[in-house]
């Protein structure tokens, strides 16, 4: 199993940025913890802060990985172009956020994303991203 872990804007600030919003521990740190978790799965990774960019990650993994774990940052209240990326690929896509978006302010409330994912995580820290491959694993499990 494939899994592709995508970080949108400022998210390679992780550790450094907000800390009292987003933590101390920088993303490759806890990745490493990540893919000890789980050893059957190939966890890839891949951040940055254009648009454009996530777009093409996308399409480039949506055909082939068996999941997309999301994380659009600030992409998620503004892009459609995302929301469309994610419907024009084949495998599943869970929305992840390292906040509890619904508690911060209003215009982090929409999501444009939300729609097109599977399901969505928020609120847990970086344990977001644990609890979408769990969540990606066994929906392709109860669907095989
Ligand atoms: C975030 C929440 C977004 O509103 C924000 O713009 C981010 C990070 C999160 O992980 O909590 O950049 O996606």
């Amino acid at each position: 199993m494939k899994i592709q872990i995508i970080n949108g804007p400022n998210l390679n600030l992780l550790g450094v940025r907000e800390p009292e919003i987003y933590g101390n521990h920088n993303f490759e740190t806890y990745l490493q913890e990540l893919r000890s978790k789980f050893p059957d799965i190939t966890i890839e990774y891949y951040q940055s802060n254009i648009e454009g960019e996530l777009i093409n990650k996308i399409q480039e993994v949506g055909f082939d990985y068996d999941g997309i774990v999301l994380n659009a940052g600030a992409y998620t209240h503004t892009s459609i172009a995302l929301q469309d990326c994610i419907r024009s690929v084949k495998c599943p896509c869970v929305e992840v956020h390292i906040s509890n978006v619904h508690t911060r302010e209003e215009f982090r409330h929409h999501s444009y994303i939300s729609a097109a994912c599977l399901g969505v995580i928020c609120g847990f820290g970086l344990n977001s991203y644990e609890l979408a491959i769990r969540g990606i694993y066994e929906h392709l499990e109860s669907n095989k």
